[in-house]
């Protein structure tokens, strides 16, 4: 058995992960090592993985309880599971914008429905040549950076949440060949949480929305709240904050939804292929 090396990038998140088997069920001390990671580094990376869809389901069910996408006709078949995003198959999956755009959809996993998602685990199978990068954003240090007179206004407000905000990001995107959502699970309008949150292992406060996904904040007008919620993104998402993964095949990648922010880059779709398999990680404890 090799030992677990863990090596942190440059960036204010995100860190190496070597000496883990992707292909085998962790044990405890695994588990705890890689928690315990994970609540360090926000963003851990597991180079040259060798995984079936089968074996990504147990290792990530090993963590937690997982949750299906609502996109119905996205789940991988028999292992429903499993996330298939990407422009392999019949109908594309991408949050990046169009090639050429750098109208990023900033977002964390599932948090426009009534549960949101703890965590989720990327698997890297087919990687354009350039561009289809994901960028991590670290919500703590967003926090943090605020003036004290910000924070204890952030405190009292709550961001309201809508697949709808997605759907219209993801009409444009599209263009001309349009958006062709397929079936999806019923979910409700809307949700709200507060706009800080504070994280229930480390305690520590970050911001809590999407840049697309957030429609609004309670009892602001509409523009107000869409103005806010992107100068929030900006303020976010400054390069300071930022990791950015530049993908390599079979690279595996968990992140914590509950501290970072993330976005895919765009790519040239029309000319290269880009296949990820995700495991979500539903949310265990209440919100903060
Ligand atoms: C996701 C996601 C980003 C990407 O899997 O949740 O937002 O780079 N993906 O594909
Ligand atoms: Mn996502």
């Amino acid at each position: 058995m090799s030992a677990i090396s863990i090596h942190p990038t440059d960036a204010a998140l995100g860190a190496i992960i070597e000496g883990v088997d992707l292909s085998r069920v962790p044990n405890a001390g695994t588990i705890d090592t890689i928690e315990s990671a994970l609540e360090k580094h926000g963003v851990l990376i597991f180079p040259d993985q060798r995984i079936s869809p089968a074996e990504q389901v147990a290792f990530s069910r090993a963590l937690g309880p997982l949750e299906a996408t609502a996109n119905i006709d996205a789940r991988l078949n028999g292992q429903p599971e499993i996330f298939v995003i990407g422009n392999t198959g019949v109908r594309p999956v991408s949050f990046a914008p169009q090639h050429g755009s750098e109208d990023l959809e900033w977002h964390t996993d599932h948090i426009h429905k009534p549960v949101p998602a703890r965590a989720s685990l990327l698997y890297g199978k087919e990687i354009p040549d350039t561009g289809g990068d994901t960028l991590f954003a670290c919500l703590y240090s967003a926090y943090d950076a605020l003036s004290p007179a910000d924070k204890s206004k952030y405190e009292t407000l709550e961001a309201v949440h809508s697949i709808e905000g997605l759907r219209a990001y993801l009409h444009k995107q599209a263009g001309e060949k349009g958006y062709e959502p397929g079936r999806q699970e019923a979910m409700p309008e809307c949700v709200k949480w507060p706009l800080v949150r504070r994280h229930p292992t480390t305690g520590r406060r970050g911001l809590y929305f999407g840049a697309k996904v957030t429609v609004g904040i309670t009892g602001w007008p509409r523009e107000e709240g869409l103005r806010f919620i992107s100068e929030l993104t900006e303020h976010t998402t400054q390069p300071a904050f930022v990791y950015r993964h530049v993908w390599r095949k079979n690279d595996a990648v968990l992140w914590d939804n509950r501290r970072v922010l993330h976005a895919a880059t765009p790519f040239d779709m029309s000319r290269q292929r880009r296949l990820m398999h995700r495991t979500t990680l539903r949310e265990t404890t209440p919100i903060a």
